[in-house]
């Protein structure tokens, strides 16, 4: 008898995937170097050419005056925190409780700028005006992720953005844009970059997730604040002498994807559907906001685990590599869409939902 496979193994192995644009190896680095002549010169502790022009590009994609490349969000969204936070003399932020810098940064803004957060919001929900207006004490600056990934990438609808904006700037609260997935967000709302970047003191965009560059970060405001935020990142050690690795890699896949963003929502709106139609599962949300989504299921992570291996080889299409458990006997997994998924043929998305179907019926939901 085989060895039964691990989830990632099985998914390995599968001739499809739904998810992503493609595997995370060389080649994705080789593709973008050679968009570039050999002789491009290398930037040097954060000045040169190739950053000057690529932070250009950027601040005007975004609608800020200026903008920093730095080599992580996690890295520039602390420092956009701290900035907001000296300039009011008062260390306090404000920002949903399943927010990146709560979960994922291991007390990074804490432990390094002792600036304390109120978390805003049931976990569940994204942030809505009264959850800011309801603060009871006094905060420097709001943070809002659009979409919020840990629900699912939710998203508040545009209004709720314009009135909590007005609100914060009334009350001389700084409002920070945690837009790790930004690009993926404007075709809900039907607005570009700078309609949603005026709603925000200052903006942070990742420059490999939906892109699918290799690493790094933008983060825009205006020019007190950027000049603010390259002392930080020389102070954090965040002035790698040469960034163009990174920078090129950013540029060369911003200019590959950052256009195809209503493909990839109008494809995850598809894809969802095709989900809701298993027995026990559910996405989140019902109908995405975004290229991404969850997918409920009414089973055990070992029992759903057990499933997709055996998925994956019958089908030889993969959809995660990665289950999490969730209450009540359950587990969910993400959907990212990228390039990938136009790639595989309709029928063999139809198939393999059709069998998980069906396996999901035999095993029935969880006691
Ligand atoms: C919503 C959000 N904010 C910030 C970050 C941090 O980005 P980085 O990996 O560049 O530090 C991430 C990364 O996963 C994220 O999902």
């Amino acid at each position: 008898m085989s060895k039964k496979l691990s989830l990632i193994e099985a998914y390995n192995q599968t001739k499809y995937q739904l998810v992503g644009h493609s595997k995370r190896d060389l080649a994705v680095l080789k593709e973008a170097l050679e968009a570039f002549e050999s002789d491009l010169e290398s930037d040097n502790y954060g000045t040169g050419k190739i950053i000057d022009e690529f932070q250009e590009k950027m601040a005007e994609f975004l609608g800020k005056e200026a903008a920093v490349f730095f080599p992580s969000g996690t890295m520039a969204q602390q420092i956009a925190l701290r900035i907001w936070c000296d300039k009011k003399g008062l260390k306090r932020v404000a920002y949903h409780p399943l927010s990146h810098l709560e979960i994922r940064e291991e007390d990074g803004l804490k432990e390094l700028h002792q600036i304390e957060s109120i978390l805003l919001a049931d976990k569940d929900s994204v942030i809505q005006l009264a959850d800011v207006v309801n603060i009871d004490k006094e905060i420097s600056c709001l943070l809002l992720e659009l979409p919020q990934r840990e629900i699912g990438g939710q998203l508040p609808d545009y209004e709720t953005l314009e009135a909590i904006s007005n609100y914060c700037r009334e009350k001389n609260i700084k409002i920070h844009l945690d837009g790790a997935r930004l690009y993926e967000i404007l075709p809900y709302y039907r607005k570009s970059a700078p309609e949603i970047s005026r709603l925000f003191d200052s903006v942070y965009v990742s420059m490999y997730k939906g892109i699918g560059g290799i690493a790094g970060a933008i983060l825009a405001g205006d020019h007190d604040f950027i000049k603010d935020s390259i002392v930080w990142k020389r102070r954090q050690g965040g002035d790698l002498i040469s960034l163009y690795p990174y920078i090129i890699s950013a540029d060369y896949y911003f200019n590959k994807r950052a256009h195809k963003m209503s493909q990839y929502y109008d494809e995850a709106v598809e894809l969802a559907r095709y989900f809701n139609q298993c027995e026990g599962i559910e996405t989140k949300p019902l109908v995405p906001v975004s290229n991404m989504f969850h997918v409920h299921v009414q089973v055990s992570e070992e029992k759903l685990e057990t499933i997709l291996v055996e998925l994956y080889e019958e089908t030889g299409v993969g959809l995660t590599t990665r289950i999490t458990e969730a209450e009540g006997n359950k587990c969910f997994f993400e959907m990212s869409i990228g390039d990938r998924y136009s790639l595989v043929p309709t029928n063999e998305v139809e198939n393999v939902i059709k069998v998980l179907d069906r396996r999901l019926k035999e095993v029935g939901p969880e006691a």
